[in-house]
């Protein structure tokens, strides 16, 4: 028999075994005499104990990269009142300055070896076995709603909530602006969310959120023994991960890119705001919200394996009465207010600090990251090739090989406060380190004062 039959052998378990220390053949000699159960029960047992150094590992080159630590901004805040975390928590090669690897080109940061290494892509929790992982906020309180228990026997999410987005988020309506938030505090689940929205929502958008909420199987969480849940599982839905249409950062790897080590981390993006995005997806660029609802349930779910889809249980859904639904009910999601911006999405000049006017003016400027980010929403709905890979020799840490990113869509700067961390595959944890990450990668050479300002304009939108 061929171990990689075994149905609970993950298609990636060839590298992983080896990190494992378990060998193929150790497998083979178990697997003649086993029943399916005690292979289910083996390997969880084999995974749980394993557990604790892969999760030793990931905090290792967490430390290593970033300042960790729980420092919150004053006076700045998401929306509903969780404060920012403040500072560059990217920490710098011995012996540099922001200031000097500033004054070095692409070519000579390479050559000496001094890209911050927090700049480089961010490995998956696991990289080897990847998939999807949630926080523990979002567990817990899924587990309390509903008794569905959306935790992995064979790891844990890896940041602390400080730099996670505020959870339950606020929830905003296109067509009901002016009741704010209405989420009323609540992550809504398939236990609360006809109370919250029966007299708010129109029937079909009611049943698209009702779609949005229900779990269908998926790659970790489903009912056969290839699954990371304990026991058997109904499976995940959409907003397990776009916690109330916003993002809870729940993560996974990318399904797209082979083989695995190439394969982007990739942070749950925010919903709010799809209605005036172009592309969805931060490399497929598909068109549509519809045509993205319906690949995340035939594909992406499975890692981009058809074959695990239909085995698991993959629940095809028809695009008239389901796909559309669905869709009218994430066009509805809108932005967090801002109200320091006018009709144009610039700064109200009565209502803006000196600092924000003048990081207003190099975000337009000396900064040029209008070019892409192009008001009144901050984007330009196209992709951008960065190559920060003329920064860096490629190299593989944790499973992960740092190498091209290639085209990533332009990500929307709207309502930006909210969604740490940063960049697709949630690499940078403040505002701040993104500011130093673009003074880098677009050789702008800006000044501390200048970095602070685009750092309060940024916190404006
Ligand atoms: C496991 C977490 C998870 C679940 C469950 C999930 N998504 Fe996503 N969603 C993501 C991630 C991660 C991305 C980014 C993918 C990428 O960039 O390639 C994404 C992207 C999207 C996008 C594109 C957003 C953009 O800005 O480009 C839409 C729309 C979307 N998801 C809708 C859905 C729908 C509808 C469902 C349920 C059918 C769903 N998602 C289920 C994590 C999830
Ligand atoms: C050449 C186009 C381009 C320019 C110029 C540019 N950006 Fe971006 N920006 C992008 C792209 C593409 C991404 C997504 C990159 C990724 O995820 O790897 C991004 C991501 C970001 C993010 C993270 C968004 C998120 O949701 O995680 C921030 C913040 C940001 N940019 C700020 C800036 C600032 C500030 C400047 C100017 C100093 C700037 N950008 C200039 C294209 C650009």
């Amino acid at each position: 028999m061929n171990w990689t039959q075994k149905p609970w052998a993950a298609a990636r378990l060839p590298t992983h075994s080896r990190l494992l220390g378990l060998s193929a053949m150790a497998m083979l000699c178990c697997a003649g005499t086993a029943s399916a159960d005690d292979d289910f029960a083996w390997t969880a047992s084999r995974l749980q104990q394993e557990k604790a150094s892969f999760a030793q590992r990931q905090q290792t080159v967490l430390a290593d990269r970033y300042d960790m630590t729980d420092r919150p901004a004053t006076g700045a805040t998401m929306s509903r009142g969780k404060p920012l975390q403040d500072g560059v928590r990217v920490k710098l090669p011995r012996g540099v300055t922001w200031e000097r690897l500033a004054m070095l080109s692409p070519a000579e940061i390479k050559a000496s070896n001094l890209w911050p290494a927090g700049f480089l892509p961010l490995p998956h929790p696991h990289h080897e076995v990847g998939g999807m992982v949630f926080p523990r906020v979002v567990i817990a309180e899924t587990l309390r709603q509903t008794e569905r228990d959306l935790t992995r026997f064979d790891l844990d999410f890896d940041l602390p909530d400080y730099f996670l987005p505020e959870f339950p988020p606020p929830l905003y309506l296109t067509t009901r602006s002016d009741l704010g938030d209405v989420s009323q505090g609540k992550l809504v689940t398939l236990a609360n969310f006809n109370a919250l929205f029966k007299d708010i929502l129109n029937p079909k958008q009611l049943e698209g959120l009702r779609l949005l909420l229900t779990p269908f199987p998926q790659q970790q969480f489903n009912a056969t023994d290839d699954r990371r849940s304990l026991k058997a599982h109904t499976g995940v839905a959409c907003l397990d991960c776009h916690a109330n249409g916003h993002t809870d950062a729940a993560t996974h790897t990318s399904g797209d890119v082979r083989p695995n080590e190439y394969r982007h981390r990739i942070g749950t993006p925010s919903l709010r705001g799809v209605n005036i995005q172009r592309l969805f997806g931060s490399q497929r660029a598909l068109k549509s919200v519809e045509d993205f609802t319906e690949f995340e349930q035939r594909g992406a779910y499975f890692d981009g394996t058809p074959a695990d889809a239909a085995r698991k249980g993959t629940n095809i859904l028809e695009r008239g009465s389901q796909v559309h639904f669905m869709a009218e009910f994430q066009a509805l999601l809108d932005f967090p207010p801002a109200p320091k911006l006018d009709l144009f999405g610039k700064l109200l000049v009565a209502k803006a600090t000196e600092s924000e006017l003048r990081g207003q003016a190099l975000f337009f400027g000396k900064g040029q990251c209008a070019s892409c980010h192009t008001p009144p929403y901050y984007t330009d709905s196209l992709m951008h090739n960065l190559k920060t890979e003329r920064f860096f020799q490629e190299s593989t840490v944790n499973g992960r090989t740092a190498s091209a990113d290639g085209p990533i869509k332009t990500l929307v700067l709207r309502g930006i406060k909210d969604s740490p961390p940063y960049l697709h595959d949630d690499r940078l944890m403040t505002l701040a380190d993104t500011v130093e990450f673009f003074n880098l990668v677009l050789e702008l050479k800006l000044i501390q004062q200048e970095k602070q300002d685009l750092v309060a304009f940024l916190r404006t939108l």
